[in-house]
């Protein structure tokens, strides 16, 4: 994939300005990347937070040829390269929380949001990556649960490196990916860095309601496998993962298996 970089002062979204390109017939490797943005958009609707160089905000266009079934691993992929880049530059271990979240110190660094779109050229997967250079400007409550690259290394992070570190780590990996359909490693690769594999006892919330559980394992498409507490298994598609100590909360009664669809990645028109 060759990288075509359009970069910007101020923009609404990084991704909503890939996702128009898109629609025009754009091709892949078309990457937008701003110093602020007025309308970032996180997971689950919420919003990312981009005040003016607090971070890097970065989209992407993928035209993946993989099955379909196989697209919400785009997701996890991108965590793995994220990770990668976090860890290079801070020098100290990253985990990944499932799906795509980029923990260091077990606060957030990085948050990915995926979107997929129909165009005439076929379909198209934009990717956007949040990666936080300072926590200063966030809101209180979203700083307890944060961290930065600033936080984690005393110095403020030279934007075009991170910029290349990630670029090289997401085009090798997704060059592989796409290119000869290898999706085996990247289920293999997420696991190696993420504690939320197994043996991780969360909290899930979906649309459905929460439950808690402990975490076992991926299925082949990227979705988080959960034994109950009361000893059977579901599947998670879609929704939020916390970490909680054993003990520490009361447990609710668990729903049935379901099989959500990951929204942010199949719907967007
Ligand atoms: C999350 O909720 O963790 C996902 C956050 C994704 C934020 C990035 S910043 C660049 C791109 N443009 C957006 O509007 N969102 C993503």
């Amino acid at each position: 994939m060759n990288i075509h970089l359009l970069r910007y002062d101020t923009i609404g979204s990084t991704n909503d300005e890939v996702l128009r390109h898109a629609h025009m017939g754009a091709q892949e490797g078309l990457c937008v990347v701003a110093n602020t943005q007025l309308a970032g958009k996180g997971r689950e609707g919420r919003t990312w937070h981009s005040e003016r160089d607090s971070g890097l905000f970065f989209s992407v266009l993928l035209r993946p040829t993989i099955e379909e079934r196989y697209l919400p691993l785009l997701t996890l992929l991108t965590a793995v390269a994220v990770h990668d880049t976090v860890q290079t530059l801070c020098e100290k271990p990253a985990d990944i929380k499932w799906p795509n979240d980029v923990l260091v110190n077990e606060k957030k660094i990085s948050g990915i949001l995926a979107e997929r779109c129909e165009t005439n050229s076929g379909p198209a997967v934009v990717v956007g990556i949040g990666i936080n250079f300072k926590t200063d400007n966030l809101p209180e409550d979203v700083k307890k649960t944060a961290t930065s690259i600033m936080d984690e290394t005393g110095d403020e992070p030279d934007f075009d490196e991170v910029l290349r570190t990630l670029t090289h780590f997401l085009t090798s990996r997704y060059g592989r990916f796409n290119t000869i359909s290898d999706v085996g490693p990247v289920l293999g690769d997420w696991s190696s860095r993420s504690s939320y594999f197994r043996g991780k006892e969360v909290m899930v919330r979906t649309r459905r309601g929460e439950f808690t559980g402990t975490t076992a394992g991926l299925d082949p498409y990227g979705s988080l496998m959960v034994k109950l507490d009361d000893g059977r298994h579901t599947t998670v598609t879609a929704g939020d993962v916390t970490a909680v100590r054993p003990l520490a909360e009361e447990t609710e009664e668990a729903p049935e298996a379901e099989d959500v669809k990951n929204e942010e990645l199949c719907e967007n028109e």
